[in-house]
């Protein structure tokens, strides 16, 4: 395992938003985490990033690193897509991916700004313009984009489909497709069920901070009751749930 999640406990207050979380990323492989909306699945993404305090074990190439910083854990080898993108829109494309490679030291820098312009084209033609020019789909390839500047071996995704055409849907699933293809493991939350079964190996459902299921995502793909009882179905609407 990559990445391994042991009996992780994340409360805001009186909220209890993840309780006793477990669950592993193979190395080379794509997890996901499904839920409906309010199931703690970000606040387990951010507590693995060491953004928000946590309880429990995180344990990442071998190494316990659950006290580690979040600046450690990115030159540890992790990298978060966060929910809603974040890009930061009055700097300018480019200036957003050099941000994704602060931790780094090397002079591979500039080696992989041209990487990831030769993936994203888009990007590489607004290189110079301000984040803001770019439509919601571009701003989800620049997140992307900025993350893997950091050189990351494991990539945490919140939602990278979120609000997305059904194009550019497609196009963040191919590259997330491509990506693991070149080595990158992925552990991927998203509403999308049908999609994100059909691209990840293993799946977790959370319901109120809890693990309810964790399995092959064939397996999980088949059981009907589960999609219907936690997921509203794996082509409907997502639900909300209060805590
Ligand atoms: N900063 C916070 N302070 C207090 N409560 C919070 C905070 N962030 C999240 N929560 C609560 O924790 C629970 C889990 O939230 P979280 O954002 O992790 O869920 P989620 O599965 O990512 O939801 P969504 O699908 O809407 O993104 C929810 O009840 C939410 O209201
Ligand atoms: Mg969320």
């Amino acid at each position: 395992m990559l990445l391994e999640v042991a009996n992780l406990c994340v409360s805001y207050g009186a909220v209890t938003a993840v309780s006793g979380v477990s669950l592993g990323v193979r190395e080379g492989s794509i997890a996901t985490v499904l839920g409906a909306n309010g199931a703690g699945k970000s606040s387990l993404l951010r507590a693995i990033m060491g953004l928000t305090p946590a309880t429990g074990e995180v344990r990442f190439a071998g190494e316990a690193i659950s006290r580690w910083p979040a600046a450690r854990r990115v030159a540890a080898g992790i990298a978060m897509v966060p929910e809603g993108r974040r890009i930061l829109v009055s700097l300018t494309v480019e200036e957003n991916l050099l941000m994704g490679a602060y931790p780094r030291h090397d002079r591979q820098i500039a080696a992989d700004l041209d990487n990831i312009y030769d993936l994203f084209p888009n990007l590489a033609r607004r290189r110079h313009a301000p984040g803001s020019v770019l439509s919601g789909g571009e701003q989800q390839m620049l997140a992307i984009g900025r993350a893997m500047m950091a050189r990351p071996k494991l990539l945490l995704m919140d939602e990278p489909s979120l609000g997305l055409s059904p194009l550019f849907v497609r196009e963040v699933f191919q590259l997330i497709r491509r990506m693991n293809a070149d080595g990158l493991s992925i552990l991927l939350v998203e509403q999308n069920t049908r999609l994100a079964l059909q691209t990840a190996a293993d799946g977790y459902v959370l319901r109120l901070g809890a693990c309810v299921a964790a399995a092959d995502t064939a397996t999980l793909a088949r059981s009907d009751d589960l999609m219907h009882a936690y997921l509203g179905g794996a082509h409907a609407a997502p639900t909300v749930h209060g805590p």
